[in-house]
């Protein structure tokens, strides 16, 4: 078997070339690149999909992270300094948007069976410095935001959430992006739904959050919709993360089709989870209230490295997400000291397997041979 990739991306992204061409050409005549028709349309078409009342496309998911807290300080629900829960478990961008918002990053251990911030961790982490929580759907897998908005409710805290790899979960059938207070999604090339560049998006259920957020987004700038109306008038200390018209393109095309590629994630997940049957890996766990949006699938083991050599062996990439948490980053000398044993242990155990739409049975077949095998 020839080299099973992680990602195959330029496979997936050949269906959306003559798109992209073609778009590219009418984008070029109109003459307008950025925040145009075609980011506007995306953001009802992505609001639409979520089932929320806004969405303000961005540059990309970490801006979407940081302006939603930058946003929410606007509006004086936040304030520099304040305590924002964060899963200890996540990618280093949840932790950094904390601190680029002037926020206070306290960590908490993730839930045994999902990886995600645990509501009971949760509970004892609360102090009178929280003033927000950022729940992460890692790997596709929504947190447990039900409970985690009960909490936000009573204790009258912020929920905006990191839905960079959850595109189309859900929770009870609610789609993510329509529970918290803001959500923020990553349309980096290797996320479900991938741009062909960077890109982001928040969607809001709040008028006055989503006015702030699409002035934030553009130097602080006053709304228009009109090029014409524009009065170079700015009303707020921004930033410059603003979508430009080709990713926008490609992103609405590709959020046509998405439910498919939704499915066929599914299909490879359940082809997995029915299939791999060796008593040395620890297969992920789904609760039949949540539907996973499987941006990767994660096994354990506590022979982690020897099983990721002996997969590259038989020619089958994998990678790990994450070998090193936030807290033991370099960058973050000031936490290297804190201790989160569940999560060091997942980030020693932790192996994710191909799993993206364009890949055949026939390789899943060989993946999950090798790995019975070993
Ligand atoms: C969980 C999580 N949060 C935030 C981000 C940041 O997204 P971006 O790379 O688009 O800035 C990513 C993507 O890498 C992510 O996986």
């Amino acid at each position: 078997m020839k080299e099973i990739k992680f990602y195959n991306l330029p496979k997936k992204n050949k269906d959306f070339e003559k798109d992209f061409i073609k778009s590219f050409k009418k984008i070029n005549f109109r003459g307008r690149y950025i925040i145009g028709n075609y980011v506007e349309k995306f953001e009802k078409n992505f609001a639409k999909f979520c089932k929320a009342k806004y969405c303000v496309a961005v540059g990309n998911g970490f801006d979407a992270l940081k302006l939603s807290f930058m946003a929410f300080k606007i509006n004086k629900k936040l304030k520099d300094g304040d305590e924002v829960l964060v899963p200890a478990n996540t990618y280093i961008a949840s932790v950094l948007s904390i601190v680029a918002a002037n926020l206070k990053p306290v960590f908490v251990e993730p839930d045994q069976d999902t990886f995600n911030i645990s509501v009971n961790h949760i509970l004892k982490k609360l102090s009178k410095k929280t003033k927000a929580i950022l729940a992460v759907d890692l790997y596709g897998h929504p947190a447990d935001l039900l409970k985690i908005k009960n909490i936000a409710k009573k204790k009258k805290l912020i929920l905006i959430e990191d839905a960079a790899q959850a595109h189309g979960a859900e929770i009870l059938s609610r789609p993510i992006g329509s529970i918290s207070d803001a959500t923020c999604f990553s349309f980096f090339p290797g996320k479900n739904i991938g741009a062909f560049g960077d890109a982001g998006a928040i969607t809001t259920n709040k008028h006055d959050i989503f006015k702030i957020l699409k002035s934030l987004r553009n130097y602080g700038e006053e709304n228009f919709s009109n090029l014409k109306d524009r009065k170079y008038k700015n009303i707020l200390k921004g930033v410059n993360s603003r979508m430009d018209e080709v990713q926008a393109v490609i992103l609405s095309k590709k959020l046509k089709t998405y439910n498919l590629d939704l499915k066929r994630r599914e299909q490879i997940s359940k082809f997995y989870l029915k299939n791999i049957l060796n008593p040395k890996i620890i297969l992920p766990k789904v609760n039949s209230k949540f539907k996973h949006a499987w941006h990767l699938f994660v096994i354990r083991t506590k022979k982690r490295n020897k099983l990721r050599n002996y997969l590259k062996k038989h020619n089958i990439q994998t990678m790990i997400h994450y070998p090193i948490p936030p807290y033991r980053q370099i960058a973050f000398k000031e936490y290297r000291k804190l201790n989160f044993g569940l999560t060091d242990k997942l980030s020693s155990e932790i192996l994710s397997i191909p799993n993206y739409p364009t890949i055949t049975n026939n390789e899943l077949k060989f993946i999950t041979k090798i790995l019975n095998k070993f």
